[in-house]
């Protein structure tokens, strides 16, 4: 990117970012994107130690200033809390990562770990636009970014959830899409893929996938967003093509039976 870019960049969403879910995968890579564009981070996740060491990287490698947040946004209070922190300092993005999942059978999985998803997929977003897309409406400049999943299409059976959390995502940000463009602040659902993340490699999948490197969703979706193609992208070509087959071709009955068969071809242990 050029200097002149970045500098636009950081005029329009600067001079702070908070990123929640900001220690690994596809978050880190926002969180170093955004510094490489010159913008000081508030970072947010579970994990002190790794909040701590990106921090650590970040100043020394952009100048810029960086907070650690450590909080476990499933907990009551949590986005409220980290939308307090933010309270002193001039946030002009949001970008929303963190995520749960309930892998398996609805039934089988208990309802707090289902909970959980609602209130970190769906609650935590939910709050953090409130709270930080006010005073970003009241400067008349800024961005919300939310990242959510294919899975947010259609229903998925075994990540039921999940997909229908990714869906709240998707569909708040077009409502806040259309509401927000006239007092300056752009808003974009990033819908990914399989992505190379340690979360994916976390959830053990037992198949081989084609997976986007972090840092080409994130070029995608700075991109998309800095140049107001929003509500919603796709990241990644063979994800579009994925999500137009998905969305506009199958019967949606359809679409349902194959994320089936791909989740649990990705998931089910193999039978006796
Ligand atoms: N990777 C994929 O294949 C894929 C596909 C489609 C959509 N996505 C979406 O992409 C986003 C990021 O996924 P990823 O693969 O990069 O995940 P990841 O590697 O697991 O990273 C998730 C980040 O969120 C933080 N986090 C998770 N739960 C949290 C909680 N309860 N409170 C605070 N922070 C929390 C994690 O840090 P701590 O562990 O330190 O808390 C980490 O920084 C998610 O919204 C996901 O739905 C990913």
């Amino acid at each position: 990117m050029t200097a002149d870019r970045a500098a636009g960049f950081r005029d329009r969403y600067g001079p702070w970012a908070v990123v929640a879910g900001a220690s690994a995968g596809l978050g880190e890579a926002f969180a170093r994107a955004l510094a490489a564009r010159g913008l000081n981070v508030l970072l947010a996740a579970r994990r002190p130690a790794a909040l701590d060491a990106l921090a650590q990287a970040l100043r020394a490698e952009h100048g810029v200033e960086v907070r650690a947040r450590a909080l476990d946004l499933a907990e009551p209070g949590a986005a409220e809390a980290l939308a307090g922190a933010a309270e002193d300092l001039e946030v002009g993005l949001l970008v929303h990562v963190a995520a749960a999942s309930a892998i398996g059978p609805f039934l089988d999985r208990p309802l707090e770990a289902h909970l959980s998803v609602l209130d970190v997929n769906a609650r935590g977003p939910l709050v953090l636009c409130h709270r930080l897309g006010g005073a970003m409406a009241r400067r008349g400049r800024g961005g919300l970014l939310l990242v959510t999943s294919l899975a947010g299409g259609q229903g998925n059976p075994w990540l039921a959830s999940y997909a229908a959390t990714k869906a709240f995502e998707i569909v708040l940000a077009e409502g806040l899409w259309a509401e927000l463009a006239p007092r300056g602040v752009d808003v974009l659902a990033c819908r990914a893929g399989a992505t190379d993340t340690p979360g994916f490699a976390a959830s053990r999948p037992r198949a081989a996938v084609p997976l986007m490197a972090p840092g080409a969703v994130v070029a995608e979706a700075l991109d998309a967003l800095s140049r107001r193609r929003g509500p919603v992208l796709v990241a990644g070509r063979l994800n579009r093509l994925a999500a137009f087959l998905f969305t506009r071709l199958l019967p949606r009955r359809a679409a349902v039976r194959v994320m089936e068969r791909a989740t649990r071809r990705l998931y089910e242990e193999p039978g006796p």
